[in-house]
């Protein structure tokens, strides 16, 4: 079996990674359009790197859960078994990869990378970033950025991501509110040619009507069970 999993930021939610349209979530508290923006970068790029910089020191700090755990096993289990998984997530955080997870693809971009906006290069990034800091491969100063997607650009690698989606045969959704697109039509996209589709969700999303399928749940509880039924080929 060939599934498509696509994450959003509940699956991070209790390594203590805040979701964004939950109640007390990131845009609550913040304006995405100061801070998530080419715009906001060009205007104020102290005010976007300092929100960053917060959420990779939180991200440093923070640890996989069982849901993602339970992934990088599912990810094992079904090469094993001749199958794969496609796992897109719209999370810049690396707790895929830190569970065990071989394969991601982050099309919103990685918190723990920067961007020269001169050479266009990228690469892992600890540290805080600030306008100042110079790019170490092409030394261009002033000119460095998160390697994260912004609202009004466009996410990574459709192409690579289209092609999965529509070589699987089921394609499932786990924390993820289903308002922000091009991912939130992902659903209607594998519906449409046919392909079977699930929700696992701490409540119902935005798109809950078109899934075949629903769980319900804290993702670290209700994965690793899907993962076992989808393992033991309950499912
Ligand atoms: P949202 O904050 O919009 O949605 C998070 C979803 O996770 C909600 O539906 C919650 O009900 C669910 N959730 C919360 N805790 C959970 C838990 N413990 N277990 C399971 N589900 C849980 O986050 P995303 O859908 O990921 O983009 O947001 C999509 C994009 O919008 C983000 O990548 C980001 C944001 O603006 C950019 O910054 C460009």
């Amino acid at each position: 079996m060939n599934i498509f999993v696509l994450t959003g930021a509940g699956v991070s939610a209790e390594s203590g990674l805040g979701t964004f349209r939950d109640k007390d979530g990131l845009w609550s508290r913040f304006d995405p359009m100061k801070l998530a923006t080419p715009e906001a970068f060009a205007h104020d790029p102290d005010q976007v790197h300092a929100f960053y910089n917060m959420r990779r020191q939180n991200l440093l700090s923070a640890e996989p859960n069982a849901a993602h755990r339970a992934l990088a096993r599912l990810e094992a289990g079904l090469a094993e078994r001749g199958g794969s998984l496609f796992l897109c997530t719209q999370n810049i955080d690396d707790l895929h990869e830190r569970a065990g997870a071989k394969r991601v693809l982050h099309m919103h971009g990685e918190l723990l990378k920067a961007r020269c906006t001169a050479c266009g290069d990228t690469m892992l990034w600890h540290e805080d970033l600030s306008v100042a800091a110079p790019f170490p491969s092409c030394r261009h100063s002033g000119g460095l950025r998160p390697h994260v997607v912004w609202f009004g650009e466009m996410p990574l690698e459709m192409d690579a991501i289209y092609d999965a989606l529509l070589g699987a045969n089921l394609f499932v959704a786990i924390g993820t509110s289903g308002s922000v697109y091009p991912a939130a039509g992902f659903v209607s996209e594998a519906r449409g040619h046919g392909i079977r589709t699930c929700e696992i969700n701490l409540e119902p999303s935005d798109n809950a009507r078109q899934f075949d399928e629903r769980r319900y749940g804290e993702a670290s509880e209700v994965v690793p069970v899907w993962v076992e039924q989808v393992l033991s080929q309950k499912i």
